[in-house]
């Protein structure tokens, strides 16, 4: 008896499994209802790219915005209207985050080629998949099958994205609020071998002095003195520094080997080697070692790309990312 249920518990799980299924991401989602989605948005992040480089790093860091706000549901892409209030508008987003416009052009091919079918989420996911390859970094394939949320939250998007001036272990703990360790977070902050940020985001570091009066020994002295003639005391808020000065366009560890040179631009990327033992132990051996980074690198995305994604019949699937459907 005890053996003939358990036969059945087996069986019933055997072919419970594709209905199971749908409530998993999975990277043949679209094989069907949308074969061309996948080259559709490589194409148009490829000639995005290509006309300017920086759009790579852009499109990288809206998935992020977006999965640490109520999981990766493209909430990021929703515009202000009378009840929705857009996570654009957040510290971390405000004159910031870019890339929407290229979102868009996907959406609009995409929904040329099947309506209704492939949400924004999953384009985010792609489009940060293909701006890494295009970028030069590791491959992966993308589970699939987000859903887009109809709602945003700006308390969300301030409060769970990490400011550049949070200490450690706040930093590790906004991570792991997300399921993340400290090895996604420093993999993950990889990301900044490509991209620029504003001085607004490190003015703090080139121009504040420790306790006794002496400037930041963890930041290279000769590269904050050539930062400091382009992000002065006041003004130049939005002049534009590439995270990784040695390789700004490539996605390569040079990032790793500038924080052990004490030349990180922001403080949170100097203070995974200056703050932690174990932060310390990854960075040098990302920085010996770009196999192990890559590798890991795409491991921490496909995690993050995780985060409690809607699926099912939860949210939907927008017509235009940036707004809710109306019916
Ligand atoms: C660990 C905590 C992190 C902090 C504190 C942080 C902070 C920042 C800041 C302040 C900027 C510059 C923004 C500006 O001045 O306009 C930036 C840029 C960027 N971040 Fe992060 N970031 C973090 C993690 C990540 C992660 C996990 C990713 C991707 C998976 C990422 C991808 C990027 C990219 C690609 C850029 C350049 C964007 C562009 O050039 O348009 N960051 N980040
Ligand atoms: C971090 O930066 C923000 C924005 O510039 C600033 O308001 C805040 O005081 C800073 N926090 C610390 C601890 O320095």
């Amino acid at each position: 008896m005890a053996f003939s249920m358990s036969v059945i518990l087996v069986f019933s799980m055997l072919f419970s499994a594709p209905l199971c299924y749908s409530h998993y991401l999975y990277p043949q989602f679209y094989d069907h209802s949308c074969p061309k989605a996948q080259e559709i948005v490589q194409s148009v992040v490829a000639k995005a790219v290509a006309t300017e480089a920086r759009m790579a790093a852009s499109l990288l860091r809206l998935h992020f915005h977006d999965c640490f706000v109520k999981g990766c549901d493209a909430s990021l892409l929703l515009d202000s209207t009378g009840t929705i209030i857009s996570e654009k508008r957040s510290n971390p987003n405000s004159n910031s985050v870019r890339g929407f416009d290229v979102i868009d052009e996907i959406k609009s091919a995409i929904e040329k080629e099947c309506p209704y079918t492939v949400s924004c989420a999953d384009i985010l996911a792609l489009a940060a998949r293909d701006s890494t390859v295009l970028a030069g970094g590791p491959s992966w394939e993308v589970p699939l099958g987000r859903r887009d949320s109809t709602g945003a939250s700006l308390s969300g998007s301030n409060n769970n994205i990490p400011a550049p001036n949070n200490t450690l272990q706040t930093i590790i703990t906004k991570f792991k609020l997300q399921g993340l360790d400290t090895v996604d977070l420093v993999a993950l902050s990889g990301s900044h071998t490509i991209g620029l940020s504003r001085c607004t985001s490190f003015r703090q570091r080139l121009y504040s002095q420790t306790g006794n009066g002496q400037p930041d020994y963890t930041l290279y002295q000769s590269y904050a003195a050539q930062l400091r003639s382009s992000c002065p005391r006041s003004g130049g808020d939005n002049n534009l520094f590439p995270l990784d000065f040695v390789t700004p366009t490539k996605f390569d560890n040079d990032y790793f080997k500038n924080i052990i040179e004490a030349k990180g631009l922001l403080s949170s990327d100097q203070i995974l080697f200056t703050k932690g033992e174990k932060t310390m132990k990854l960075v040098k051996t990302y920085a010996e070692n770009n196999e192990l980074f890559v590798n890991q690198f795409a491991k921490s995305m496909i995690k993050m790309g995780n985060i409690s994604p809607l699926t099912g019949s939860g949210g939907e699937i927008r017509k235009n990312c940036r707004r809710i459907n109306t019916y």
